[in-house]
């Protein structure tokens, strides 16, 4: 086999077979296939395409290109949650808490935020002391004795995504169907759970940009896990505006805290009962959809979940107190105001744009290695439909330099659109594959 005939054949709209696609993989991490070979095979699959068993090969060679967590010395149906990505999108505390306190364990690996988008691991470090590098006995430890671990993903999990990645990311194939769906279920089927809760989310501030093409995408993804014996199940949500009303790290962890007390915006809670719902169902703790949404408001409403989420912080060395003191959270002393133009109806605001000001104030990466701002961030005081008059607070920016504030601020007051009719609304739930 020779990797010039592999990408020849894709190149002219052939079917890869299982075999090509382990020898490309294998290459590609080892090194003897150089990073112009595999490139070109990437264009060559972005332009052509792969079908459905061709995906699956693909993610599971990339699945098993590094190290597989073996979670079966835990007892209990383990299920895992992923989102596709979005802005202000702070529902993994939540609902992983939620499935927890529900008596579903949950072992989460998580990304860093890079670009627009934040990451869990991040937020989750805003809490003073907390631990999102755990060794393996450790990490099954805390899944065996508190429900729930949420950690940053370990060193060789799916070398071969991470090599991959890096490759798309400077050629212009990431906006592929089979190469995004094989790059996030190789690293979930890796993480070794039962049964994987995807959020895929859709609009301006996502991947996808309609219903559609995030279905399609589900799909793929739910096929994937399928074939590999997993549980599986998608909530398809809209990211046409950001998620809840903070955009950051200390200020998005405050957000989930205060949904966990009951309080928190109706969106986020929404969409977290749904996700932990999801979690519940396939954690065979409940029968029906309607049963173990009934469970997920329970563990919501009594404070189980938010004694759950106190649980695990304490057990990852954080200071647990935050979940009754918000206010331990610290927020960026400058403060820089937007404020609305003129009245009118908020047609829609920019995920794209409030994540880059957040990232400008000093919250994101854009870089790997650059160093964020756990108290920079953005909170909104106006959402998708609402009414406001002329000079009427927008938004604010918080972080730790005016500078920093008032170029974020800048690049806020980009993302608000003003109209003077109402918007049509649209839900924040398009669909739920069961
Ligand atoms: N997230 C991933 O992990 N991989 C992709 O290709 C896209 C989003």
């Amino acid at each position: 086999m020779n990797i010039i005939d592999i990408i020849v054949k894709k190149r002219d709209g052939g079917k890869l077979s299982r075999e090509e696609i382990n020898y490309f993989i294998r290459g590609c991490v080892d090194g003897s296939i150089p990073d112009y070979q595999s490139a070109a095979l990437l264009m060559a699959v972005f332009l052509r395409g792969m079908d459905e068993e061709e995906t699956f090969f693909l993610t599971h060679a990339m699945a098993q290109s590094g190290d597989v967590l073996d979670l079966s010395n835990i007892p209990g149906i383990k299920i895992d949650k992923h989102s596709t990505g979005g802005v202000g999108d702070k529902t993994t505390p939540v609902v992983v808490s939620i499935a927890a306190a529900a008596g579903v364990p949950v072992a989460k690996m998580s990304g860093r935020g890079l670009g627009f988008t934040g990451g869990t691991v991040d937020k989750l470090q805003s809490i003073p002391g907390f631990q999102v590098v755990l060794d393996e006995d450790r990490f099954m430890d805390q899944v065996r004795t508190v429900g729930a671990a949420v950690i940053a993903q370990s060193g060789n999990l799916t070398p071969a995504d991470k090599k991959l990645y890096a490759l798309r990311d400077v050629t212009g194939t990431v906006e592929n169907l089979s190469l995004i769906s094989s790059s996030i279920m190789s690293k979930k089927l890796a993480a070794g759970s039962d049964g994987i809760v995807l959020d895929v989310k859709c609009g301006d501030g996502a991947f996808m940009k309609t219903p559609e093409d995030a279905v399609k995408l589900a799909e793929t993804m739910i096929s994937i896990g399928r074939s590999a014996g997993k549980k599986m199940s998608a909530v398809i949500s809209d990211m046409d505006q950001p998620l809840g009303r903070a955009v950051g790290n200390s200020v998005e962890i405050r957000e989930a805290i205060e949904v966990l007390q009951g309080a928190g915006p109706d969106d986020v809670r929404e969409l977290c009962l749904e996700l932990a719902s999801e979690m519940i169902r396939l954690g065979e703790k409940a029968e029906d959809h309607q049963s173990a949404m009934a469970a997920a408001r329970e563990m919501l409403d009594s404070g189980r979940a938010l004694e759950k989420f106190g649980e695990m912080i304490r057990a990852q060395g954080g200071d647990s107190r935050v979940i009754r003191d918000v206010s331990l959270l610290r927020k960026g002393e400058c403060r820089t105001e937007i404020r609305a133009g003129e009245k009118g109806f908020i047609t829609a605001i920019r995920g794209q744009e409030i994540g880059e000001a957040a990232r400008l104030a000093g919250a994101g990466r854009l870089r790997k290695e650059d160093d964020i701002d756990k108290t920079a961030g953005v909170i909104l005081h106006a959402k998708v439909g609402d009414h406001v008059e002329k000079g009427q607070l927008l938004a604010e920016v918080f972080g730790s330099s005016v500078e920093k504030t008032e170029l974020a601020a800048e690049k806020c007051r980009m993302a608000f659109v003003t109209g003077s009719r109402p918007p049509a609304g649209h839900p924040l739930i398009y669909r739920v594959l069961r």
